[in-house]
């Protein structure tokens, strides 16, 4: 823990220029940054593509402000975001996923025991708040909302109280940022599919700034496939996107004529992202005469779904996907 404390009070904030940072042009507009990371600033994924979802997540980056709340479906990339921006600024990131049983010592920090003294181990939220850096609470509605509302003080900006530590109290370090994710916003689950999550006292979300994330646009989707599987044939991965938007609406309800009925598992980037990643992997299966295409596409979701929904997806492979293509070897 010393050497944690130890590098976090060594770490120096920094105006960076927002556009060099993430267009490599620079723009004049100023960000928050730190001069160098740390071990607690996400690695960068270089494939990573800021699309146009970024846009209010850098927004809130730029000034000190009210705390965030990204909600959207599952995979649609609101944890990777917030990260990968911060991954680019340097910025020191805590995280800590949200639970039905989370309490608040597990935010802040307990008691330990250290050489059979008593010692104070500061939590996540504490450690952002006294040395500065990005607090990210995952899966924040999952949190009980009597517990998520002892934290309505920090969401205020005011100083962290900790009777355990001597009464030590933390005043808000200017570098600090409070960001959350989930899937609801908060109010409830109409879906009925994000089991456990649970509707959140009105004041408490009252103080956030909310921002929806969505699936990325088909054309993101097509460049994301293109860097994270570039070896995938471009129409192969076209239709790939093509697919995932379709089996989209149908979970929406938006029937496309040839299926009425909706379907109750929806097409995630991150589940786009691991077919075409198992299609390359399974491709060798073609020389057998098996589809590596609807091969991966049962592993990356199907063997999620009823069977009537793994049968709508195979009906819509094989419509996107006509059967030579499927059992190409030279993916
Ligand atoms: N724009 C993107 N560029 C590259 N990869 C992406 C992008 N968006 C999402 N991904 C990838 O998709 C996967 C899912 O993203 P992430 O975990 O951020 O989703 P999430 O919205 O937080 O999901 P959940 O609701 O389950 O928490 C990750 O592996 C992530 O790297
Ligand atoms: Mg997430």
């Amino acid at each position: 823990m010393t050497n944690v404390i130890d590098e976090l009070k060594q770490l120096k904030s920094q105006e960076l220029d927002a556009g060099l940072v993430f267009s490599g042009t620079a723009s004049g507009r100023m960000i928050k940054g730190y001069s160098s990371s740390s071990s607690f600033t996400p690695e960068v994924d270089v494939d990573y593509l800021f699309h146009h979802s970024s846009r209010d997540v850098v927004v809130w980056l730029m000034d000190a402000s009210d705390p965030l709340y990204v909600f959207g479906p599952a995979g649609s990339g609101k944890t990777s975001l917030i990260k990968q921006l911060s991954a680019k600024l340097n910025y020191p990131v805590f995280e800590v996923n949200g639970h039905g049983r989370l309490e608040y010592p597990e935010l802040v920090g307990h008691l330990t025991v250290d050489n059979g003294n008593m010692k104070f181990q500061y939590g996540p939220l504490a450690l952002s708040m006294k040395f500065g850096g990005l607090f990210l609470l995952n899966e924040i509605d999952l949190l009980d909302p009597s517990t998520a509302i002892g934290l309505n003080g920090i969401l205020d900006g005011e100083p962290l109280c900790i009777p355990e530590n001597g009464g030590e109290v933390i005043m808000p370090h200017p570098s600090f940022r409070f960001a959350a994710t989930a899937n609801t916003n908060g109010g409830n689950d109409d879906t009925g599919l994000y089991q456990g999550t649970l509707r959140q006292n009105l004041a408490f979300m009252d103080r956030f700034w909310l921002c929806e994330i969505g699936y990325p646009t088909p054309e993101a989707e097509k460049e994301l496939l293109s860097r994270k599987v570039s070896s995938l044939p471009e129409d192969i991965r076209a239709k790939m996107v093509e697919l995932a938007n379709a089996a989209r609406k149908l979970f929406m309800g938006e029937a496309d004529g040839n299926y009425l009925d909706t379907i109750e598992v929806t097409f995630s980037t991150r589940t786009l992202i691991r077919w075409a990643d198992l299609t390359i992997r399974f491709q060798p299966l073609a020389r057998q005469g098996i589809q590596p295409v609807t091969y991966a596409l049962d592993r990356a979701i199907g063997y999620r779904a009823c069977q009537e929904t793994r049968t709508v997806l195979h009906e819509l492979a094989q419509r996107i996907f006509p059967c030579d293509e499927q059992q190409q070897d030279h993916i």
